[in-house]
């Protein structure tokens, strides 16, 4: 569809972001101080709010990435969840934060908690920066949420439209001009 048919909206300003975030680094320092925390990335969404987050964390860190993908029109819900790219230490000993860019219908989420609990780690929670509630298929809820958001498509900060507009700073919804 054409780009000019849509009606873009900032949600999220960089201010809004970098302030959020670094009340979100403040409590993951303060939660996991004294812990061996493992923060696993979820590329490629998470790219951005990763890499800005882990500078708001002022413990030692390690820091990883896997790469997921979903199947848009998956039959079956259950597997539309893949991974293309997975960690290769295992993760005994650690305390594992999951960053995701959102968390939509929970499947992403849901499916890379039970692949990194076979890696044996210490605890697993989660962290996102936006959390779409109404769009939930399972119910999950993530440990640390940056901003809960409307049933809207969200794109910027490391979040695509068509492949593009990871690189915007700020996060725009995108809606069709006649809804
Ligand atoms: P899930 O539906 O919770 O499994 O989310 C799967 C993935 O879909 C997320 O990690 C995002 O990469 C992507 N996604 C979900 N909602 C949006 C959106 O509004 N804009 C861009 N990507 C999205
Ligand atoms: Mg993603």
């Amino acid at each position: 569809m054409n780009i000019d048919q849509k009606v873009w909206e900032v949600l999220f300003s960089e201010k809004d972001i970098a302030d959020r975030l670094s009340e979100l680094g403040k409590q993951i320092s303060n939660d996991y101080k004294d812990k061996n925390l493992y923060v696993i990335s979820l590329l490629r969404g998470s790219f951005v709010f990763t890499a800005d987050l882990v500078r708001k964390i002022d413990i030692p860190v390690k820091i990883d990435f896997i790469t997921t993908s979903s199947y848009e029109h998956g039959i079956e819900t259950t597997g539309r969840v893949k991974i293309i790219n997975d960690i290769k230490e295992d993760l005994t000993g650690y305390h594992v934060l999951i960053a995701d860019d959102i968390t939509d219908s929970g499947l992403t989420m849901k499916y890379v908690i039970e692949h990194l609990k076979a890696k044996n780690p210490t605890s697993i929670k989660s962290c996102v920066l936006l959390d779409k509630p109404e769009g939930r298929q399972i119910e999950i809820t993530p440990d640390y949420i940056g901003f809960t958001i409307p049933d809207k498509f969200v794109v910027g900060y490391g979040l695509n439209y068509g492949d593009y507009y990871r690189n915007l700073p700020y996060i725009f919804a995108v809606t069709d001009k006649d809804r």
